[in-house]
């Protein structure tokens, strides 16, 4: 805690100060007749994509021109969703190579698959878009470092969906984390627990005609079309997903990285497997990641996807209490005996992640954003070491600089996938 201050006016002036920044970057962001600029958006994958369509369409300033998915069916659905927001229809479209080609487009939202977030966002940063890529930014390590080359190099705004760095309270619990309020934090868990079924076991199948199973492929080598992966199962299979470390996982682990102030791990150890179910899914329901910091720090992560009983979503541990981050952004902070000395409602930061990208955009400065590929990457690159750990069933080394993977060359073959040929992503 800061000395002098009591609580309530830490918290006062902390909140005070949020608030502050925020009214100062919104003016900035306002031309002078007070009309926020307008902010031309095409959203890629219409299912989160469809959330995000309709929330960045509520947005003052904001023309949603496109929305794009591989199904027809649900490319449909996304545009009605837009329309009833009260906005003009969107365009529809199966390729998002019609949103990169209309110059008047500012930004690409991309919700497709994970196998997609990093070679569109690289394509897109080439056609000059600012891009907002939900989370894992990428599906491998490698890619994750030529998004940030890509953003630098074309200087693009490019924001990781994690929204919850964009939350007030969550803000607020990093506030207290940093000013010293639990004293020095060496430890940070995280938890995620859903009721998943089992995703049975798959038949080759004739592709629907809704779907244009090529262009959902994309960037991935081609395999023959499966009965239970499409649509949201691809999740575990590695070919186009992260499992639940890279889907749920990286949210809480995001923070827990935040929080303790760290960015490449020394030490990665992973355990668990497909426990609940034995069907196709290659990535774990049960899992257990120890990521071991420069100076005595450490994040561990624990998930069970076929289990709901929910631990709390991050808690900080410290010399002198804890701190907890709900998964609704409420944050709770104990003492040294672990009696709540303060609890506050919150929330995700959903809308608010969107003005932060808004403002970058309309401010011309693409490093100001809460969630800015960098970090993007490097809580990202979390879970993919956890996942090669885990793959590979050894502790990977890490070097402190960089997170590559020391003395191992068969686990560094997961740093990078095989491409389709043609979709090898270059900067
Ligand atoms: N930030 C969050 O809270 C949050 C929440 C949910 C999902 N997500 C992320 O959003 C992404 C999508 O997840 P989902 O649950 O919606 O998956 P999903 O499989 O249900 O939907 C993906 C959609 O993308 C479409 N698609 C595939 N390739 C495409 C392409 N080339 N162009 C346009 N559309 C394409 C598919 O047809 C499908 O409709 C994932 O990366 C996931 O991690 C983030």
């Amino acid at each position: 805690m800061t000395e002098g201050l009591d609580r309530r006016q830490f918290l006062g002036q902390t909140a005070l100060g949020a608030a502050g920044m925020t009214v100062l970057h919104s003016a900035v962001a306002r031309a002078a007749d007070d009309e926020p600029r307008k902010v031309v958006i095409g959203v890629m994958g219409m299912s989160r994509g469809r959330s995000l369509a309709t929330s960045f369409a509520k947005q003052p300033g904001v023309e949603v021109r496109y929305v794009c998915d591989t199904d027809s069916g649900r490319v449909e659905t996304g545009a009605s969703a837009v329309e009833q927001t009260g906005a003009p229809r969107p365009k529809v479209t199966g390729d998002f190579n019609d949103i990169l080609n209309d110059a008047e487009v500012d930004a690409l939202v991309c919700a497709a698959p994970n196998h997609w977030h990093a070679p569109a966002t690289i394509i897109a940063c080439a056609h000059n878009k600012h891009v907002y890529v939900e989370k894992p930014c990428c599906h491998n390590p490698y890619e994750g470092e030529l998004m940030i080359q890509a953003a630098r190099k074309h200087n693009r705004a490019v924001q990781m969906g994690s929204q919850r760095r964009s939350s007030p309270t969550v803000q607020k619990a990093i506030e207290l984390l940093k000013a010293g309020e639990i004293g020095r934090v060496y430890a940070a868990s995280a938890h995620h627990a859903a009721n998943r079924g089992s995703i049975g076991t798959g038949k080759p199948a004739e592709v629907p005609e809704n779907l244009d199973y090529e262009l959902w492929q994309g960037p991935a080598p081609r395999t023959p079309y499966v009965d239970n992966r499409i649509h949201y199962n691809w999740h575990w299979l590695w070919h186009w997903g992260n499992g639940e470390l890279g889907n749920n996982g990286v949210h809480s682990i995001d923070l827990c990285r935040w929080g303790l102030g760290v960015d490449y791990p020394i030490k990665v150890t992973s355990s668990g497997g497909r426990y609940a179910f034995q069907d196709d899914q290659q990535t774990p329901d049960t899992h257990t990641v120890a990521f071991e910091f420069p100076d005595r720090k450490m994040i561990t992560w624990e998930g069970r996807s076929c289990n709901g009983h929910k631990d709390d979503f991050v808690t900080f541990f410290g010399e002198n209490g804890s701190i907890v981050i709900k998964d609704d952004g409420a944050i709770v902070v104990y003492n040294k005996t672990d009696a709540v000395v303060l609890e506050e409602p919150g929330n995700r930061g959903d809308i608010e992640h969107i003005e932060d990208f808004l403002t970058a955009i309309r401010t011309n400065q693409p490093l100001k954003l809460n969630a800015e590929i960098e970090e993007g990457h490097k809580s990202t690159l979390l879970c993919h070491l956890g996942n090669i750990s885990q793959r590979t069933g050894r502790t990977l080394n890490c070097n402190p600089e960089n997170g590559h993977i020391i003395g191992d060359e068969s686990a560094m073959k997961h740093w990078k996938r095989e491409y389709e040929p043609g979709w090898e992503p270059q900067v």
